[in-house]
């Protein structure tokens, strides 16, 4: 027998709010939306105000407002999910029955996840060693067939776009423009949290979709006339894994921030559009510079991100050091994009180890030093 409870939301009622990125952007979201949405109620993600990093960041010579796009809320803790709702609707309206991906370990989590929820079975290919703990833990999971490969995500994304040729499986890579369907809504939330277009967008850059995928955002806004003024894009890259910086292919790419240890982008082209196009900029920022970001993130606003998230602050405040980035007066949002969760190892090698103490009152009080 059931019972009606007074106060408790209707599994309607709570889902209205939000209902996701395709639903809540239905009229833009360009995919064959003749299937209802697999989704899990991705998007929406917090807009989070950061004065004491701008303070940082901006090192004294420049006052800005900064706002921190968290990602890392989304269902699998990535911004992913906002492009993999999309892509494995439109492989659901394809008939598709199997998806595959190349994956530096995010893409792959969710990518799992909605095949899970849309009964498709999913494999994905990952550079072996190469994927931080959570990422695997999250695709080992939802269920996905995880594949190690001897070799980089370059690698990867070559072996699985001939698998979609040579197979029936669909690619979910951000080479599938339905990944950017998606992805673009992040642009819009942007917009629609601020009320226009921020001044300068800084994210980091590994195979492009994201940076392309917000510049499409971006653009429709503006050429649709909701913002008047589009932003200056700021990409990040990791040091040693920094194709587009240095304009050519990097064959054995290295990083800490192995979400973005890419050689060869397939959105290559595409990002350097949208960073001729914004007048943007792109750095290269050395795995130390990530770091000292990505710690500086945590401990300053309280908001913990996976180590390639932090590119692009450590850009920002690279090209603040260097004098070729002029913050002051500028409003800025910097996309966080993935949890710092999904990289337990890296967070907990580089932090002092924790005391033990045996389990008495003056064993903790010799311990506190509190001011
Ligand atoms: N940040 C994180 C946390 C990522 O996982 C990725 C890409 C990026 C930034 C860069 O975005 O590739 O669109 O330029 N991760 C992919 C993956 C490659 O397989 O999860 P991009």
């Amino acid at each position: 027998a059931s019972r009606k409870i007074t106060g408790m939301p209707s599994p309607l009622t709570a889902t209205a709010a939000w209902p996701g990125v395709i639903t809540h952007y239905r009229d833009r979201v360009q995919i064959t939306q003749s299937v209802a949405p697999v989704t899990l109620l991705e998007g929406n993600t917090p807009l989070i105000p950061a004065p004491a990093l701008a303070r940082a960041l901006g090192q004294g010579k420049a006052e800005f407002e900064l706002f921190l796009k968290f990602e890392a809320s989304n269902p699998t803790g990535s911004f992913k999910d906002r492009g993999m709702t999309a892509a494995i609707t439109q492989a659901v309206a394809d008939g598709a029955k199997a998806v595959i991906c190349a994956s530096t370990g995010n893409t792959a989590a969710s990518a799992a996840a909605y095949a899970a929820r849309a009964g498709l079975q999913c494999v994905v290919l990952v550079p072996d060693g190469k994927i931080a703990a959570g990422k695997l833990a999250g695709a080992l999971s939802y269920g996905a067939q995880v594949i190690a490969i001897n070799g980089n995500f370059d690698d990867g994304l070559r072996m699985v776009r001939e698998a979609a040729e040579r197979a029936p499986i669909a690619l979910v890579n951000s080479i599938n423009p339905a990944r950017l369907q998606g992805q673009k809504t992040a642009a819009f939330e942007v917009v629609d949290a601020l009320g226009a277009a921020p001044d300068w967008l800084a994210l980091p850059v590994g195979n492009a979709g994201n940076i392309t995928a917000y510049w499409l955002g971006f653009t429709e806004y503006f050429n649709d006339g909701i913002t008047s003024t589009r932003p200056r894009v700021l990409g990040a890259q990791a040091a040693g894994s920094a194709p587009i910086v240095h304009g050519r292919v990097i064959e054995k790419p290295e990083t800490i921030a192995t979400a973005i240890r890419i050689g060869n982008p397939a959105r290559w082209n595409e990002a350097l559009l949208a960073l001729d196009e914004s007048d943007g900029e792109i750095t290269a920022v050395s795995d130390a510079e990530i770091l000292a970001a990505y710690r500086q993130v945590a401990r300053l606003e309280g908001v913990f991100c996976e180590p390639s998230s932090a590119a692009g602050l450590a850009g920002m405040a690279k090209g603040v050091r260097e004098g070729w980035l002029d913050l002051d007066g500028q409003r800025v949002v910097a996309v966080l994009t993935g949890h710092g969760l999904k990289d337990p190892d890296t967070a907990i090698k580089g932090a002092a180890e924790p005391v033990t103490i045996e389990p008495r009152i003056d064993a903790l009080l010799g311990l506190l030093s509190l001011s």
